[in-house]
């Protein structure tokens, strides 16, 4: 089902396996490509501005105000329309139904943890393997604002949600293939652009969900970071692709493909559902009108789609794949403005939001 994905996996003797959660703690070798380049003066004006930028806007999770009281019984995040009219919702408590968005959201906001662990890595790894200094430079930055995102999200679940999952094989599979391939770009392509890119989706769907003034505050400092983060790769891979042949950047393409359709479904598996006490099955319907899976789709696709063709990805198979999926419409799309008013906290504009 995913061919280029699997082969990474199964060149460095992994047993691939798809659906369920990663319960044990995960130790493997991966190739690293480490450069010393003695290059010191700017080469790359961009990068270097970017990373100016990043030092001036560190932030401190301890200054945020954890005291601020969060009501699991209350509405901290809107129930999605299509439960809130489905009849295995309507025929639950209000207690149950407060549980079961609690826990919902709660699954979501540890995947983010993981993710951001599976960010903190593939940045540290970075620092080692991209070739000139700005990007080394800037890259440190980025592994020390991926450090502070797993602190902060871990500590809402824990200390205001009260809880935390596993993270999904899926997820897991796509950050170990990231960490094992030894060719830097597709570090940029799988963890800045399509891991980054699903955050920024499910961080925007979060947001515009949520009516708790801590978790609305985090999470916009958490979207100023991952906005920089989406320019890292997108300038580091500027031209890259033009000096390849046909066949180097189709294997890109497939690596691009294969991780989006991964991703489309991580955050709404049956899996996720089952762990809540809800029958996948009875949810199916529901998630098939979901107003909310419609938005993190068309939010996802927006940041991925048009950052394919900054990087020049986005022609030949790729974009027949991505027109067989009915995202190639995003190709022009501004993802920069959609970042800047979740950033501003005037969150999405549903009447961008296409179907996906
Ligand atoms: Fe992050
Ligand atoms: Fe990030």
């Amino acid at each position: 089902m995913y061919p280029y994905l699997t082969g990474i996996l199964q060149r460095a003797g992994k047993q691939v396996q798809l659906g369920g959660v990663v319960k044990e703690n995960q130790v493997f070798d991966s190739a690293e490509t480490s450069v010393f380049n003695w290059d010191y003066a700017v080469t790359n004006p961009r990068m270097r501005q970017l990373y100016e930028r990043a030092k001036t806007a560190q932030w401190n999770t301890a200054d945020l105000p954890w005291d601020t009281a969060v009501d699991l019984e209350s509405n901290v995040f809107d129930i999605d329309p299509a439960w809130a009219s489905s009849d295995w919702f309507r025929k639950m408590s209000r207690k149950e139904q407060a549980r079961l968005s609690i826990a919902y959201n709660t699954n979501q906001i540890s995947q983010f943890v993981h993710g951001e662990h599976g960010a903190l890595l593939a940045a540290a790894q970075l620092v080692d393997a991209v070739p000139d200094i700005d990007s080394k430079l800037y890259a440190a930055s980025q592994t020390f604002d991926e450090a502070r995102h797993v602190e902060v999200f871990y500590r809402y679940a824990r200390d205001k949600l009260g809880a935390m999952y596993d993270c999904t094989q899926n997820l897991f599979n796509l950050m170990q293939a990231i960490t094992i391939e030894s060719r830097w770009d597709f570090k940029f392509l799988g963890m800045q652009l399509i891991i980054e890119g699903l955050a920024i989706a499910a961080f925007a769907n979060l947001l515009t969900r949520c009516n708790e003034p801590l978790f609305r505050s985090l999470m916009q400092l958490v979207l100023r970071d991952e906005a920089r983060h989406v320019a890292f790769g997108v300038i580091a891979l500027n031209d890259y692709y033009s000096r390849m042949n046909e066949a180097q950047r189709r294997e890109r393409q497939e690596f691009v493909y294969e991780a989006c359709v991964l991703m489309r479904g991580r955050l709404f598996s049956g899996e996720a559902y089952e762990r809540m006490g809800v029958n996948p099955e009875q949810i199916k319907e529901t998630m098939r009108q979901s107003d909310e899976v419609r938005d993190f789709r068309a939010n996802l696709f927006s940041q991925i789609v048009p950052n394919m063709r900054k990087v020049g990805l986005l022609d030949g198979w790729l974009a027949e794949r991505f027109a067989e999926m009915d995202v190639l419409h995003f190709k022009d799309y501004d993802a920069d403005a959609v970042l800047e008013s979740l950033i501003l906290g005037q969150g999405i504009k549903r009447e961008k939001s296409q179907a996906v």
